[in-house]
């Protein structure tokens, strides 16, 4: 997209957004980039969900990355801080204070950092900090999940895979986000008729929901190399013989894109086996939360891999995929590059600020390139450094970006 319609240009339809998120779109040379930025301020509000665990930590590095890459495309912020997952249980007794959800809503976009830990594990369901990112997912009717992975040259060391099998590795997981067996209806406790206590959920998808999921994940696909893979166990459950029907169905839209189709379990097999055969997947609430994390692995860490979830319009959700990662917390050991690759995500898709949002993927790639490493993803050779002295040196490199050399 040319600099210059991205200006004022306020995000209403995510989908909008994602035709522009193509791997080919023109690089802009910096002098045009600085007349656009300068032409006028833009503005934003972001609510910042820092969360649990390392949650605090890493948002705060995100949020200055995310400052100084928008002042310096001539976007300004406003922050809004609120609590959320256990912090927000601790201090007000809900794991989604009303006040959060509607500061949320009422913002430009959401970055979240990571909720739960150890001293929560035992609530009762609806005072679980996970039930609030999900009251927070379902609020904001943020139905496409997208979580790329992506093996980084200078990280492909650290794949517990082979370097033959990692190195090249870019795909995209397209994951439904508010409907399923996270959400389905009846779910609960309760006794069976031989007296058995149970507990049960529901699978269950309405024709609208896979359509609309569907239709994000082929436009994905168009804008990568034109591959959807869906993935389902449609050799065994109903919900997802018409998830398949459907995804069918829509595809008669995109007959540009070439469409497979892969029963989950050898989807986990194929991963492993040879990932690059993969470039969009698209599947389900609870398959692609599971397949995620299995592709996060690929590229060595869980803390490189960040996530965008979007709705049909209203603020997108923006959020590392890792956990709050509570025996690190406070130790200034948490890899931050994945909520800064959120803020990323954040700028290209939920504002349309694509300038900005490179200058962060950039700078990221230029902290690698020069050895910066945290535990995660250390190697020998590498400098081994906290979660505040990495994101120093991204800070540096959204100052002076360098071209970057993958
Ligand atoms: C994720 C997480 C969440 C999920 C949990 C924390 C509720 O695992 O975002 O992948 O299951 O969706
Ligand atoms: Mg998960």
């Amino acid at each position: 997209m040319a600099a210059s319609m991205q200006l004022n240009v306020k995000p209403l339809k995510p989908a909008f957004y994602l035709k522009s998120a193509s791997k080919h779109s023109p690089k802009l040379p910096a002098r045009v980039r600085c007349s656009a930025a300068a032409a006028s301020t833009r503005r934003y509000s972001i609510s910042l969900l820092p969360g649990d665990g390392i949650g605090p930590e890493v948002i705060s590095v995100a949020k200055n990355v995310l400052k100084l890459a928008g002042s310096l495309e001539g976007i300004e912020f406003r922050f809004q801080e609120m609590p959320m997952g256990g912090s927000a249980l601790d201090l007000v007794g809900v794991p989604l204070p009303d006040e959060t959800l509607s500061a949320a809503k009422q913002s430009d976009a959401v970055l979240l950092g990571a909720i739960g830990g150890y001293k929560w594990d035992n609530n009762l369901k609806h005072l679980k900090p996970e039930t609030g990112l999900l009251q927070l997912r379902e609020g904001l009717k943020v139905f496409a999940n997208l979580r790329p992975a992506t093996v980084l040259p200078q990280l492909v060391d650290s794949s517990t895979l082979k370097k033959e099998v990692a190195e090249g590795v870019d795909l995209m997981v397209v994951r439904e986000l508010t409907g399923g067996i996270y959400f389905g209806k009846p779910r609960g406790f309760g006794t069976n008729e031989n007296g058995d206590e149970i507990g049960f959920n529901t699978e269950v998808y309405a024709a609208y929901e896979v359509d609309r999921i569907a239709r994000i994940a082929f436009e994905t696909a168009r804008k990568r190399s034109g591959k959807l893979c869906s993935v389902d166990k449609a050799n065994v459950l109903e919900a997802s013989m018409f998830w398949r029907k459907r995804v069918i169905e829509i595809a008669s839209e995109y007959p540009d894109v070439e469409l497979s189709h892969m029963y989950v379990d050898n989807a986990a097999m194929q991963l492993v086996r040879n990932p690059k055969q993969f470039d969009t997947i698209v599947t389900n609430n609870i398959f692609g939360d599971i397949l995620s994390d299995e592709a996060s692995m690929i590229t060595g860490s869980i803390g490189m891999l960040p996530s965008a979830s979007l709705g049909e319009s209203g603020p997108g959700l923006f959020e590392p995929i890792h956990g709050s990662a509570p025996d690190i917390a406070g130790q200034d050991k948490a890899n931050p590059l994945a909520t800064i690759l959120s803020a990323a995500m954040l700028l290209k898709y939920g504002l349309g600020e694509e300038n900005a949002a490179k200058r962060i993927e950039n700078a990221v790639l230029h902290t690698l390139n020069k050895g910066f490493r945290t535990g995660d993803i250390y190697s020998a050779g590498n400098k081994l450094v906290g979660c505040k002295e990495i994101g120093e040196e991204v800070l540096k490199s959204v100052e002076t970006p360098v071209p970057a050399a993958v």
